[in-house]
Protein backbone atom coordinates (compact mmCIF):
# COMPACT_ATOMS: atom_id res chain seq x y z
CA UNK A 1 0.00 0.00 0.00
CA UNK A 2 1.33 2.61 -0.94
CA UNK A 3 2.59 5.63 1.28
CA UNK A 4 1.38 3.08 4.46
CA UNK A 5 3.92 3.01 6.93
CA UNK A 6 3.72 0.77 10.79
CA UNK A 7 5.82 1.46 13.52
CA UNK A 8 6.30 -0.62 16.89
CA UNK A 9 7.93 0.54 20.13
CA UNK A 10 7.86 -2.52 22.87
CA UNK A 11 7.84 -0.42 25.88
CA UNK A 12 10.27 -1.64 29.02
CA UNK A 13 8.62 -3.78 31.55
CA UNK A 14 5.23 -3.72 29.63
CA UNK A 15 2.70 -6.59 30.37
CA UNK A 16 3.01 -9.09 27.58
CA UNK A 17 -0.87 -9.53 27.23
CA UNK A 18 -1.96 -6.52 25.71
CA UNK A 19 -0.80 -5.42 22.33
CA UNK A 20 -2.35 -2.09 21.04
CA UNK A 21 -2.32 -0.99 17.40
CA UNK A 22 -3.07 2.63 16.75
CA UNK A 23 -4.67 3.17 13.32
CA UNK A 24 -4.60 6.58 11.03
CA UNK A 25 -0.54 6.73 12.98
CA UNK A 26 0.25 10.40 11.63
CA UNK A 27 -2.53 12.07 13.19
CA UNK A 28 -3.20 14.04 15.91
CA UNK A 29 -4.40 12.09 18.26
CA UNK A 30 -3.02 9.34 17.63
CA UNK A 31 0.45 10.67 18.20
CA UNK A 32 -1.18 11.26 21.91
CA UNK A 33 -2.28 8.02 22.24
CA UNK A 34 1.25 6.69 21.09
CA UNK A 35 3.13 8.66 23.37
CA UNK A 36 0.61 7.78 26.03
CA UNK A 37 0.81 3.97 25.58
CA UNK A 38 4.64 4.12 25.46
CA UNK A 39 4.79 6.21 28.74
CA UNK A 40 2.78 3.44 30.59
CA UNK A 41 5.25 1.07 29.12
CA UNK A 42 2.78 -0.42 26.86
CA UNK A 43 3.77 -2.37 23.54
CA UNK A 44 2.46 0.11 20.77
CA UNK A 45 2.62 0.14 16.85
CA UNK A 46 1.04 2.18 15.06
CA UNK A 47 -0.01 1.87 10.98
CA UNK A 48 -1.27 4.30 8.12
CA UNK A 49 -2.85 1.44 6.18
CA UNK A 50 -6.25 3.11 4.50
CA UNK A 51 -9.04 1.42 6.45
CA UNK A 52 -10.98 0.73 3.48
CA UNK A 53 -8.57 -1.42 1.98
CA UNK A 54 -10.26 -4.65 3.27
CA UNK A 55 -7.08 -7.07 2.39
CA UNK A 56 -4.69 -4.56 3.94
CA UNK A 57 -6.80 -4.06 6.72
CA UNK A 58 -6.63 -8.22 7.43
CA UNK A 59 -3.04 -8.62 6.46
CA UNK A 60 -1.83 -5.91 9.12
CA UNK A 61 -4.08 -7.35 12.12
CA UNK A 62 -2.82 -10.89 11.00
CA UNK A 63 1.36 -9.02 10.92
CA UNK A 64 0.70 -7.14 14.31
CA UNK A 65 -1.58 -9.64 15.71
CA UNK A 66 -3.05 -6.79 18.37
CA UNK A 67 -5.19 -7.23 21.12
CA UNK A 68 -6.82 -3.97 20.95
CA UNK A 69 -6.86 -1.49 17.83
CA UNK A 70 -7.36 1.81 18.81
CA UNK A 71 -8.55 3.95 15.46
CA UNK A 72 -7.83 7.12 15.08
CA UNK A 73 -7.99 7.24 11.79
CA UNK A 74 -10.75 9.64 10.60
CA UNK A 75 -11.15 12.50 7.53
CA UNK A 76 -11.43 15.40 9.39
CA UNK A 77 -10.62 17.85 6.32
CA UNK A 78 -8.15 20.57 6.35
CA UNK A 79 -8.22 23.23 6.93
CA UNK A 80 -11.53 22.27 8.45
CA UNK A 81 -14.62 20.03 8.60
CA UNK A 82 -15.86 22.37 5.60
CA UNK A 83 -13.74 20.25 3.29
CA UNK A 84 -16.04 17.53 3.51
CA UNK A 85 -19.04 19.07 2.20
CA UNK A 86 -16.84 19.48 -1.20
CA UNK A 87 -15.40 15.84 -1.23
CA UNK A 88 -18.38 13.70 0.33
CA UNK A 89 -17.15 10.52 -1.37
CA UNK A 90 -13.43 10.65 -0.04
CA UNK A 91 -15.13 11.31 3.54
CA UNK A 92 -17.79 8.55 2.94
CA UNK A 93 -14.38 6.16 1.70
CA UNK A 94 -12.99 7.45 5.49
CA UNK A 95 -15.89 7.83 7.87
CA UNK A 96 -18.27 5.24 6.61
CA UNK A 97 -16.99 2.94 4.60
CA UNK A 98 -13.24 2.72 6.46
CA UNK A 99 -14.39 2.72 9.61
CA UNK A 100 -17.20 0.07 9.74
CA UNK A 101 -14.53 -2.52 7.66
CA UNK A 102 -11.67 -2.06 9.95
CA UNK A 103 -14.52 -2.45 12.86
CA UNK A 104 -15.12 -5.97 10.76
CA UNK A 105 -12.05 -6.67 10.14
CA UNK A 106 -11.22 -6.34 14.05
CA UNK A 107 -14.51 -8.50 15.04
CA UNK A 108 -13.65 -11.32 12.87
CA UNK A 109 -10.30 -11.77 14.56
CA UNK A 110 -11.37 -11.26 17.41
CA UNK A 111 -9.80 -8.00 18.08
CA UNK A 112 -11.36 -5.27 20.60
CA UNK A 113 -11.70 -1.87 18.61
CA UNK A 114 -11.77 1.54 20.47
CA UNK A 115 -13.16 4.45 17.81
CA UNK A 116 -12.47 7.57 18.54
CA UNK A 117 -15.95 9.01 17.23
CA UNK A 118 -17.37 12.48 17.87
CA UNK A 119 -19.79 13.88 20.15
CA UNK A 120 -20.53 16.46 17.40
CA UNK A 121 -23.82 14.95 16.29
CA UNK A 122 -26.15 17.26 18.70
CA UNK A 123 -27.23 20.80 19.04
CA UNK A 124 -28.89 22.28 21.67
CA UNK A 125 -32.90 22.24 21.59
CA UNK A 126 -35.44 22.47 23.42
CA UNK A 127 -35.45 19.18 25.88
CA UNK A 128 -31.46 19.96 26.37
CA UNK A 129 -31.71 23.61 26.35
CA UNK A 130 -28.01 25.88 27.36
CA UNK A 131 -27.59 25.16 31.48
CA UNK A 132 -30.00 22.11 31.27
CA UNK A 133 -29.41 18.37 30.66
CA UNK A 134 -26.85 17.19 28.65
CA UNK A 135 -27.16 14.84 25.54
CA UNK A 136 -26.95 11.07 26.76
CA UNK A 137 -25.22 8.64 24.60
CA UNK A 138 -28.79 6.99 23.89
CA UNK A 139 -30.50 10.14 22.79
CA UNK A 140 -30.80 10.14 19.05
CA UNK A 141 -28.56 12.67 16.81
CA UNK A 142 -29.99 15.81 15.96
CA UNK A 143 -27.83 17.85 13.97
CA UNK A 144 -27.14 17.23 10.39
CA UNK A 145 -25.58 20.56 9.42
CA UNK A 146 -22.14 19.60 8.28
CA UNK A 147 -21.55 16.76 5.62
CA UNK A 148 -18.81 15.13 8.27
CA UNK A 149 -20.93 14.97 11.84
CA UNK A 150 -23.76 13.43 9.03
CA UNK A 151 -21.24 10.78 8.27
CA UNK A 152 -19.98 10.15 11.90
CA UNK A 153 -23.72 10.09 13.37
CA UNK A 154 -25.23 7.40 10.81
CA UNK A 155 -21.71 5.31 11.10
CA UNK A 156 -21.93 5.09 15.37
CA UNK A 157 -25.79 3.62 14.96
CA UNK A 158 -24.52 1.16 12.90
CA UNK A 159 -21.19 0.61 14.91
CA UNK A 160 -22.83 0.24 18.28
CA UNK A 161 -24.14 -3.08 17.33
CA UNK A 162 -20.64 -4.50 17.12
CA UNK A 163 -19.86 -6.75 19.96
CA UNK A 164 -16.19 -5.76 19.95
CA UNK A 165 -16.55 -1.80 19.54
CA UNK A 166 -15.83 1.13 22.26
CA UNK A 167 -17.16 4.19 20.51
CA UNK A 168 -15.34 6.85 22.50
CA UNK A 169 -17.48 10.49 21.58
CA UNK A 170 -14.70 13.46 21.81
CA UNK A 171 -15.95 17.36 21.16
CA UNK A 172 -13.43 20.07 20.65
CA UNK A 173 -10.25 18.06 21.65
CA UNK A 174 -7.35 20.43 23.82
CA UNK A 175 -3.88 19.68 23.91
CA UNK A 176 -1.42 21.01 26.45
CA UNK A 177 0.57 22.77 24.21
CA UNK A 178 -0.70 25.13 20.74
CA UNK A 179 -0.85 22.01 18.64
CA UNK A 180 -3.10 23.93 15.37
CA UNK A 181 -5.91 21.17 15.98
CA UNK A 182 -6.26 22.01 19.46
CA UNK A 183 -9.56 23.67 20.11
CA UNK A 184 -7.73 26.25 22.03
CA UNK A 185 -5.18 27.16 19.48
CA UNK A 186 -8.35 27.47 17.15
CA UNK A 187 -10.22 30.02 18.60
CA UNK A 188 -7.04 31.88 19.80
CA UNK A 189 -6.12 32.55 16.07
CA UNK A 190 -9.76 33.38 14.74
CA UNK A 191 -10.74 36.55 14.33
CA UNK A 192 -13.68 36.48 15.80
CA UNK A 193 -15.59 33.81 17.77
CA UNK A 194 -18.92 32.79 19.31
CA UNK A 195 -19.49 32.65 22.77
CA UNK A 196 -21.17 29.31 23.36
CA UNK A 197 -21.27 26.67 26.29
CA UNK A 198 -20.03 23.05 24.89
CA UNK A 199 -18.55 19.95 26.14
CA UNK A 200 -14.79 20.28 25.25
CA UNK A 201 -12.36 17.08 25.54
CA UNK A 202 -8.79 17.82 27.62
CA UNK A 203 -7.26 15.04 25.90
CA UNK A 204 -5.04 14.72 28.96
CA UNK A 205 -7.62 13.68 31.09
CA UNK A 206 -9.57 12.05 28.85
CA UNK A 207 -6.59 9.59 26.98
CA UNK A 208 -5.62 7.52 29.82
CA UNK A 209 -9.44 6.74 30.49
CA UNK A 210 -9.65 5.33 26.78
CA UNK A 211 -6.63 3.22 27.80
CA UNK A 212 -8.54 1.95 30.69
CA UNK A 213 -11.73 1.38 29.04
CA UNK A 214 -10.13 -0.64 26.57
CA UNK A 215 -7.98 -2.96 28.89
CA UNK A 216 -11.33 -3.51 30.74
CA UNK A 217 -12.80 -5.04 27.82
CA UNK A 218 -15.73 -2.28 27.62
CA UNK A 219 -17.62 -1.66 24.49
CA UNK A 220 -20.68 0.80 23.48
CA UNK A 221 -20.86 4.31 23.28
CA UNK A 222 -19.49 6.95 25.27
CA UNK A 223 -19.99 10.41 25.68
CA UNK A 224 -15.77 11.31 26.15
CA UNK A 225 -15.27 14.95 27.42
CA UNK A 226 -14.95 16.36 30.78
CA UNK A 227 -17.74 16.72 32.43
CA UNK A 228 -19.89 20.09 32.45
CA UNK A 229 -19.86 22.73 29.67
CA UNK A 230 -17.68 25.74 29.30
CA UNK A 231 -17.96 28.69 27.16
CA UNK A 232 -15.58 30.29 24.61
CA UNK A 233 -15.51 33.31 26.52
CA UNK A 234 -14.80 31.26 29.80
CA UNK A 235 -11.87 29.31 27.99
CA UNK A 236 -10.34 32.59 26.57
CA UNK A 237 -10.16 34.53 30.00
CA UNK A 238 -8.71 31.15 31.65
CA UNK A 239 -6.32 31.20 28.85
CA UNK A 240 -5.32 34.76 29.29
CA UNK A 241 -5.40 34.77 33.12
CA UNK A 242 -2.79 31.95 33.14
CA UNK A 243 -0.78 31.36 29.86
CA UNK A 244 -1.17 34.92 27.72
CA UNK A 245 -1.62 37.77 29.93
CA UNK A 246 -2.88 40.70 27.85
CA UNK A 247 -4.76 38.51 25.10
CA UNK A 248 -7.90 40.05 23.21
CA UNK A 249 -10.48 38.45 21.34
CA UNK A 250 -13.52 40.06 19.77
CA UNK A 251 -16.82 38.04 19.51
CA UNK A 252 -19.98 37.59 17.01
CA UNK A 253 -22.75 36.08 16.87
CA UNK A 254 -23.47 32.49 15.42
CA UNK A 255 -25.39 34.22 12.65
CA UNK A 256 -22.57 36.35 11.77
CA UNK A 257 -20.34 32.97 12.10
CA UNK A 258 -22.95 31.21 9.83
CA UNK A 259 -22.33 33.50 6.84
CA UNK A 260 -18.42 32.42 6.99
CA UNK A 261 -18.61 29.02 7.36
CA UNK A 262 -19.99 26.69 4.86
CA UNK A 263 -21.25 24.05 7.12
CA UNK A 264 -23.06 24.13 10.41
CA UNK A 265 -21.39 23.48 13.40
CA UNK A 266 -22.53 21.85 16.58
CA UNK A 267 -23.05 23.36 19.62
CA UNK A 268 -24.11 21.33 22.73
CA UNK A 269 -23.27 19.71 25.86
CA UNK A 270 -23.05 16.04 26.87
CA UNK A 271 -24.36 14.15 29.79
CA UNK A 272 -21.08 11.89 31.10
CA UNK A 273 -22.53 10.02 34.01
CA UNK A 274 -21.91 7.10 31.94
CA UNK A 275 -18.21 7.80 31.83
CA UNK A 276 -17.96 9.18 34.93
CA UNK A 277 -19.43 6.21 36.78
CA UNK A 278 -17.49 3.42 34.71
CA UNK A 279 -14.04 5.33 35.36
CA UNK A 280 -14.80 5.23 39.13
CA UNK A 281 -14.60 1.82 39.04
CA UNK A 282 -11.41 1.92 37.63
CA UNK A 283 -10.30 4.30 40.30
CA UNK A 284 -9.70 7.23 38.33
CA UNK A 285 -11.28 10.36 37.83
CA UNK A 286 -12.07 12.95 35.53
CA UNK A 287 -12.27 16.63 36.40
CA UNK A 288 -14.65 19.37 35.43
CA UNK A 289 -14.28 21.31 32.81
CA UNK A 290 -13.23 24.48 34.57
CA UNK A 291 -10.87 22.60 36.66
CA UNK A 292 -9.71 20.55 33.87
CA UNK A 293 -9.10 23.54 31.75
CA UNK A 294 -7.20 25.50 34.89
CA UNK A 295 -5.11 22.45 35.30
CA UNK A 296 -4.17 21.95 31.83
CA UNK A 297 -2.88 25.87 31.50
CA UNK A 298 -1.07 25.69 34.77
CA UNK A 299 0.66 22.68 32.80
CA UNK A 300 0.87 24.52 29.66
CA UNK A 301 2.53 27.93 31.44
CA UNK A 302 5.13 25.64 33.38
CA UNK A 303 6.12 24.24 30.15
CA UNK A 304 6.90 28.11 29.22
CA UNK A 305 4.03 27.81 26.43
CA UNK A 306 2.74 31.26 25.66
N1 LIG B 1 -9.75 17.04 16.25
C1 LIG B 1 -11.06 17.19 16.48
O1 LIG B 1 -11.55 18.33 16.60
C2 LIG B 1 -11.94 15.98 16.67
C3 LIG B 1 -13.11 16.13 17.38
C4 LIG B 1 -13.91 15.04 17.57
C5 LIG B 1 -13.55 13.83 16.99
N2 LIG B 1 -12.42 13.71 16.28
C6 LIG B 1 -12.14 12.44 15.63
O2 LIG B 1 -10.99 11.84 16.17
C7 LIG B 1 -10.27 11.14 15.15
C8 LIG B 1 -8.84 11.64 15.13
O3 LIG B 1 -8.86 13.03 14.90
P1 LIG B 1 -7.54 13.90 14.72
O4 LIG B 1 -7.88 15.25 15.20
O5 LIG B 1 -6.35 13.19 15.25
O6 LIG B 1 -7.48 13.95 13.12
P2 LIG B 1 -6.21 14.02 12.14
O7 LIG B 1 -5.06 14.71 12.77
O8 LIG B 1 -6.77 14.56 10.87
O9 LIG B 1 -5.80 12.51 11.97
C9 LIG B 1 -6.59 11.61 11.28
C10 LIG B 1 -5.67 10.65 10.59
O10 LIG B 1 -6.49 9.66 9.97
C11 LIG B 1 -5.93 9.38 8.71
N3 LIG B 1 -6.95 8.85 7.83
C12 LIG B 1 -7.98 9.50 7.23
N4 LIG B 1 -8.70 8.66 6.50
C13 LIG B 1 -8.12 7.44 6.63
C14 LIG B 1 -8.39 6.16 6.12
N5 LIG B 1 -9.43 5.96 5.30
N6 LIG B 1 -7.60 5.13 6.47
C15 LIG B 1 -6.54 5.32 7.28
N7 LIG B 1 -6.20 6.51 7.79
C16 LIG B 1 -7.01 7.56 7.47
C17 LIG B 1 -5.40 10.69 8.22
O11 LIG B 1 -4.44 10.46 7.24
P3 LIG B 1 -4.44 11.31 5.86
O12 LIG B 1 -4.25 12.72 6.27
O13 LIG B 1 -3.33 10.70 5.11
O14 LIG B 1 -5.81 11.08 5.23
C18 LIG B 1 -4.82 11.29 9.50
O15 LIG B 1 -3.48 10.90 9.67
C19 LIG B 1 -11.02 11.40 13.84
O16 LIG B 1 -11.86 10.32 13.51
C20 LIG B 1 -11.84 12.61 14.15
O17 LIG B 1 -13.04 12.64 13.38
C21 LIG B 1 -11.58 14.76 16.12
Amino acid sequence: MTGASTSGTNGAGHVASHRFLIWGGDGWVAGHLKTLLEGQGKEVFTTTIRMENRESVLAELDRIRPTHVLNAAGCTGRPNVDWCEDNKETTIRSNVVGTLNLADCCFLRGIHCTVFATGCIYQYDEAHPIGGPGFRETDPANFAGSFYSMTKAHVEEILKHYANCLILRLRMPVSDDLHPRSFVTKITRYERVVDVPNSNTVLADLLPGAVLLAEHGETGVYNFTNPGAISHNEVLALFRDIVRPGFMWSNFSLEEQAKVLKAGRSNCKLDTTKLVDKLREYGYEVPEVHEAYRRCFERMKAAGIQ
